[in-house]
């Protein structure tokens, strides 16, 4: 039913190629406790690593005194700033450029910032050794949220720096603001809409951490790290210690979800390397929960203020949107290095706008720096959440059906490629074909008429309808216009086939969870007939692996699927030379058939031959014209990014008396292109919805007056759990990239991106016939009472 050139009609080859449910590979090792994560890594002789962390957010350091730790039997270490300052290790540049503390030097920035680190020979006595180095504070004021960052008077949070005396970063500016202004000023209404994009923590069950090992006879540091990019985390270490890159080895094993959490360097992670090198011991970290939502990369952060302009009928003209962005205390977000708001002008969404323009401020203040991107393209959740709930904003103002406003403003499908105001270069889409599947799927009519009868009648309980027709912009490069700390965000796949017909697939992308030992494997058994079991993939050691910019803003599939199909057909190409020799006719005469998988002459089926022969001709009978062997290696520079979307409708009921919501109806339609395994792909939707859930009715990393972490462990940052969670009603359309080698985009942050202002909205539609035009996330019981309260709907 979705048209397009779609592979899964080859599904039933039975070889699990491209389509196929194939059943996930890895989770035999999973399920059965052989895992092998960082923490499961044991060394001989090996130490561990405590941060001694600050009690206060903003205060100067008079002294540190390591002796009583060290008084202890098992302490081996204390290190503070001045021990690391003497291997120039006291900072580290972060991904945006700025430099951060690895010890603190003089000043703390935000609290449980680091400020010691103590080595024992077991983790309870580093803990132990922790506790008693007593360090001295002159407490100074705070300074929490943007806003007040901003005032005159605030005290300066980065006095070190050269010409900083206050705590503005940058300001960034998008579109065009005079042609904006200009649509605004002859629009026939205009709306405005103050929202919090709150404070996000992407909490990975497994929290970062290390094991570093110096081996001072081949003058080697190897590091096993939690790392979602093992290629460019080895350069940055190479250039943070001095180690020249050939002698840095990363091994990222099993790793227990990344969500952006593990793409920046840690200072844990230089600690630990430091006190290797020093000691020549192996040293592991192991972050607590506390540690890791506290001083680890946070999501966010985004008070936006969006407008829109309208003619009465409700076509969109223009977008405008102005962002006071917190960064923390140190400009670490992990942003492509020319993109310093992301991909945040993504704003225009799904609609064919006429003008836009965007502007935004960044600031320090004392809290733990961050803006990672929380299973998410570069701040596109910001853009999406801005956009879809301003759309909605305007439906009410209009009087219009929230589905039908869409509907009169989607780019239509014959527009692409499309460019839109902001400049993106959108490679395909079908809006109105998912939206309808959505409303269909939804019974919206019946949920509508549904709705009013509540309202007439004055029932307890309310239904809100909210729809989210979201795009999204995955797959980061080019890399002339993508690079992360000057490094080119391509990909890679390295593929070798052995004489006996089986193939080792390497490739420069690190997955958390998202099932790439099973998808790439897919990719090669659809491009080259082999079966999907004798297909291994290998990622994750830079000493084996091909250089690669890792698994973040769903650039896996976009970018490393890409190289490892190119990797395939290049095999496949020296294959038909080798059927050539075997098969003796001419290699113009060879065709390979998608369907059996062979190779053959043409117009004589009957004279065919498997890859796994093919195989075993390589090694054993290779033509004189050709080199033995059978391998070949892609570095994959995408000439765009990928444009997948979706149209999401949730149905609530919201209880007057308490100001509880419950999902009635949870429907997801994704598109992201040709799907390689649809079991894989709705497994990515359901995490994925999880996490929209949480962002908008429980998360909030929150922080007191005085910069105290009020919201930084599980007991006060909720996390969804399965009783939270309802039945999802997923479903698919598919419109393949144009520009993907297998016509695939990305998927996997799809419904982390789509599904918050799809629940705000519904909860909003549920009380605007009261004149409620917004709830701020998280919209806990309590908040929604409040809104509730205001428009005079509680019983
Ligand atoms: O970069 P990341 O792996 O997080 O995201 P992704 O490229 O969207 O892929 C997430 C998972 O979904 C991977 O296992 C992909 O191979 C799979 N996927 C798929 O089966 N078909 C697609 N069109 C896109 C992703």
């Amino acid at each position: 039913d979705d048209g397009g050139p779609q592979p899964e009609k080859h599904c039933g080859h039975g070889r699990g190629g491209m389509g196929e449910e194939v059943t996930r590979k890895e989770d035999k090792r999973f399920i059965t406790g052989r895992g092998n994560y960082v923490d499961d890594i044991k060394k001989p002789r090996m130490l561990h690593c405590e941060i001694v962390r600050s009690p206060h957010a903003h205060a100067r350091i008079e002294d540190i005194d390591g002796s009583r730790a060290m008084a202890l039997d098992d302490v081996v270490a204390v290190l503070t700033a001045d021990d690391l300052l003497e291997h120039g290790l006291a900072t580290m540049p972060t991904l945006m450029d700025d430099t951060q503390d690895v010890l603190v030097n003089d000043k703390v920035k935000f609290q449980s910032q680091e400020v010691a680190a103590v080595i024992a020979t077991d983790r309870y006595a580093a803990k132990d050794g922790a506790e008693k180095v007593e360090v001295e504070y002159d407490v100074l004021d705070p300074v929490i949220g943007a806003e007040e960052a901003l005032e005159d008077d605030a005290p300066v949070i980065r006095e070190e720096l050269d010409d900083q005396d206050d705590n503005h970063i940058f300001d960034w500016e998008t579109g065009d603001a005079e042609a904006t202004d200009a649509v605004f000023d002859a629009a026939d209404v205009t709306v405005e809409e103050q929202m919090e994009y709150q404070r996000l923590h992407p909490a990975p069950i497994e929290t970062c951490g290390c094991v570093a090992d110096w081996d001072p006879g081949d003058d080697k540091m190897t590091v096993h790290m939690t790392s979602q990019a093992p290629h460019a985390h080895r350069t940055l270490f190479s250039q943070v210690s001095g180690i020249p890159e050939h002698k840095v080895r990363i091994v990222s094993p099993d790793v227990g979800g990344g969500f952006g959490n593990k793409v920046p360097i840690y200072p844990g992670y230089v600690v630990a390397a430091a006190a290797s090198y020093v000691l020549e011991r192996p040293v592991k970290w192991v972050e607590e929960r506390s540690e890791n939502i506290q001083t680890t990369g946070f999501a966010r952060d985004y008070d936006m203020t969006g407008e829109l302009a309208a003619t009465e009928n409700g076509e969109i003209k223009g977008v405008k949107v102005d962002v006071l962005a917190d960064h923390g205390a140190y400009n670490a977000a992990a942003q492509p290095s020319k993109f310093p708001a992301g991909f945040f002008n993504i704003f225009t969404g799904s609609y064919d706008i006429e003008a836009a323009h965007g502007s935004l401020t960044a600031a320090y203040t004392n809290t733990a720096p961050g803006g990672v991107a929380y299973r998410c393209s570069f701040r596109v959740t910001e853009a999406v959440y801005l956009i879809e709930r301003m759309v909605k904003v305007l439906a009410d103002e209009l009087d219009l059906d929230p589905a039908e406003i869409r509907r009169r403003n989607f780019i239509p499908s014959d527009a692409f490629p499309y460019e839109s105001a902001t400049g993106w270069n959108y490679d395909s889409g079908d809006y109105e074909k998912a939206l309808d599947k959505a409303l269909e799927m939804a019974d919206y009519d019946h949920y509508r008429e549904e709705q009013q009868r509540r309202i007439e009648e004055d029932a307890d309980k309310l239904i809100g309808i909210g729809i989210s027709s979201f795009t999204e912009v995955v797959g980061a490069g080019p890399g002339k216009q993508c690079d992360i700390a000057g490094i080119e965000m391509f990909d890679s796949a390295d593929l070798r086939v052995n004489p006996t017909g089986n193939a080792v697939l390497r490739v420069g992308v690190q997955t958390q969870g998202q099932g790439h030992e099973t998808t790439f494997a897919q990719i090669i058994a659809e491009e080259l007939g082999m079966d999907v079991d004798n297909i291994v993939v290998e990622h994750g050691d830079t000493d084996t692996e091909p250089y690669g910019l890792g698994t973040y803003g769903s650039r896996s599939t976009p970018v490393a699927g890409a190289a490892a199909a190119v990797a395939a057909r290049k095999v496949r190409d020296k294959a038909k030379s080798i059927a050539a020799n075997e098969l003796e006719a001419a290699e113009e005469d060879i065709e390979w058939d998608r369907e059996s998988g062979e190779f053959h002459v043409a117009g004589a089926p009957e004279r065919s031959i498997t890859i796994t022969e093919i195989a075993a001709g390589a090694y054993m009978n290779h033509p004189g014209s050709e080199e033995p062997g059978l391998e070949a290696t892609n570095y994959y520079d995408p000439p765009e990014m990928t444009y997948p979307f979706g149209s999401y409708i949730v149905i609530v009921e919201v209880d007057r008396e308490t100001g509880e919501v419950d999902f009635e109806k949870f429907v997801a339609v994704d598109d992201c292109g040709n799907r390689i395994n649809p079991m894989i792909i709705e497994g990515q939707i359901h995490g994925g919805l999880a996490q929209g859930i949480g962002t908008a009715m429980m998360e909030h990393v929150t922080y007191d007056d005085n910069g105290n972490v009020t919201g930084g462990d599980f007991m006060n940052y909720l996390l969804p759990t399965a009783k939270e969670i309802p039945n999802f009603d997923t479903g698919h359309t598919v419109t393949p990239s144009p520009h993907h080698p297998i016509g695939a985009k990305g998927v996997g942050e799809s419904p982390t991106v789509g599904s918050p202002p799809a629940i705000v909205n519904a909860v909003v539609d549920a009380m605007s016939h009261s004149g409620v035009s917004h709830v701020e996330m998280p919209m806990t019981p309590d908040a929604v009472w409040e809104a509730l309260d205001e428009a005079e709907l509680t019983l």
